[in-house]
């Protein structure tokens, strides 16, 4: 019997993907480079069945056509070569897809190649981490929609499911879908560290104990923040380091790492004139704290504001939090799907935002409860500029920006840097203005370079003789 789908790729997550396929039914044969994690995932099986091979040769032959070859290998150089190594033995028709965080340029290369040779390329964005790879993850395809057709049945069966419906959808050409995935995970890196904000004023301005700002969390997770990020982040508070009995966060260096998803993002959005501010600071804030030994060095040396302690209504401002933490998840999204929707037009990808915010409710790391409201907002228009014109996020960036602005004032007044925060209010400010000061720079621009400028007034471009 021939096996239905192939997985290459055996560490955890290829693992668990192939796991996965397994308890839906599907025959997976799996391999990889070395043969040492192969013999780690069959020893570990529990019931289910999974057919390993040792030479790619065998591999291949073993499934039945057309081929569906299913990569999980770290993104880069190691995936081209699992290609290069596949090639001879595929035939036309058979369908390679790569379920890494692959930089979207990379897979429409991959995809150019392998076309002339009857070969399909999917580049599928895969988000959930360990627990979604094997339980159900957010599925993003991109590539040519009559490959994607022939491994649907596969994918949507893997894939989470709320209220039933699969968590994949169809994407778009080419690298769309892991362009999805790449901006996902900017959105992802401006969540945490909007959390991470909202963390530090609790503990460092209300003073409240680590517990009890789980329980906060907790509580949030109830309502309108609802969401994947808030309610791990509680547990993580919750979490006691064994060798000091200190909750765990108190003994984690304080140091971010970052594997270039979010910088993509920024990068992709910064080539193209995207306002991804949100994202951008979260990027830099994590940058600057990976220079941790020179900020323990200025520490001694520059000083912050005195006297900054004043009583402050703990429930009030408890609820400042929330709002200034939904508002800066408004903004966030808002620029991420902005950054869909004008890659979508400078592409011409068409890419179906409601249908992405659907499949980024269940599985995926930034899954959250408004994720409805947004795909009902782009449902009733989808055209939408910007989410935060929307009807529902209107009226509720309308109620929430003054917690917002309260929580930036006293954050800024007391020394406490919150970049996330007050870029989303920053990128509120500038958004519903609709005269901005960019007046001022094209006039400089045209006083030292003769740049030009345009009038409000009338049509042409002008040029002013300024001395
Ligand atoms: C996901 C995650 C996943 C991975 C990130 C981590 O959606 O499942 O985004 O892809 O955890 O790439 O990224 P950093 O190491 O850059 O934080």
């Amino acid at each position: 019997m021939f096996n239905s789908i192939g997985v290459i790729g055996l560490g955890v997550m290829g693992s668990n993907i192939a796991l996965n396929m397994a308890s839906k039914g599907e025959q997976v044969a799996v391999y990889n480079y070395t043969r040492d994690l192969t013999d780690q995932l069959m020893a570990k099986l529990d019931g289910q069945s999974l057919h390993p091979y040792y030479e790619i040769k065998d591999f291949v032959q073993s499934l039945e056509a057309p081929r569906k070859i299913f990569l999980m290998v770290t993104a880069g150089k190691a995936i081209d070569s699992v290609i290069d190594s596949l090639l001879p033995h595929l035939e036309t028709g058979d369908i390679i897809m790569d379920g890494g965080n692959s930089h979207y340029v990379d897979t429409e290369r991959r995809y150019d190649g392998l076309k002339p040779k009857g070969i399909s390329y999917l580049g599928i964005g895969v988000s959930g981490g360990e627990v979604g790879a094997l339980k159900g993850p957010s599925i993003m395809p991109g590539g040519d929609k009559d490959a994607y057709e022939k491994v649907a049945p596969i994918l949507t069966k893997i894939a989470a499911k709320v209220n039933e419906e699969p968590c994949c959808t169809y994407i778009g050409p080419k690298g769309s879908g892991h362009f999805v995935k790449m901006v996902h995970n900017g959105i992802e890196y401006a969540d945490m560290q909007l959390i991470a904000e909202a963390y530090t004023f609790l503990r460092e301005k209300l003073h409240l104990e680590v517990n009890e700002i789980a329980d906060i969390f907790e509580t949030w997770n109830q309502g309108e923040l609802k969401s994947y990020l808030i309610e791990i982040t509680a547990e993580i508070l919750r979490k006691k380091d064994e060798a000091t009995g200190l909750p765990l966060i108190d003994v984690i260096l304080d140091k971010a790492g970052q594997k270039g998803t979010g910088k993509w993002t920024s990068m992709q959005a910064i080539d193209n004139g995207i306002p991804a501010s949100i994202i951008t600071e979260a990027l830099f804030a994590r940058y600057i704290s990976a220079l941790k030994e020179e900020r323990v060095k200025a520490e001694n040396i520059l000083t912050g504001p005195e006297n900054v302690e004043h009583k402050l209504d703990k429930n009030e401002w408890i609820d400042y939090i929330r709002q200034a933490l939904y508002m800066g998840k408004v903004c966030a999204y808002s620029q991420g799907f902005t950054q869909y929707k004008m890659s979508s037009e400078l592409y011409g990808w068409d890419l179906p935002l409601k249908d992405i915010a659907l499949i980024f409710r269940g599985g995926c790391i930034i899954r959250a409860e408004f994720l409805n409201v947004i795909s009902e907002a782009y449902q009733e228009q989808p055209n939408l500029a910007n989410l935060l014109i929307s009807p529902y996020f209107a009226e509720k960036v309308t109620d929430y920006q003054a917690g917002l602005r309260k929580v930036i004032c006293e954050g800024i007044t007391s020394g406490i840097s919150l970049p996330c925060l007050s870029s989303s209010l920053n990128f509120y400010d500038s958004y519903r203005k609709g005269i901005s000061n960019a007046n001022i720079l094209q006039a400089q621009r045209d006083y030292f370079g003769a740049h030009t400028y345009e009038r409000r007034d009338m049509a042409g471009v002008f040029h002013t003789d300024w001395q």
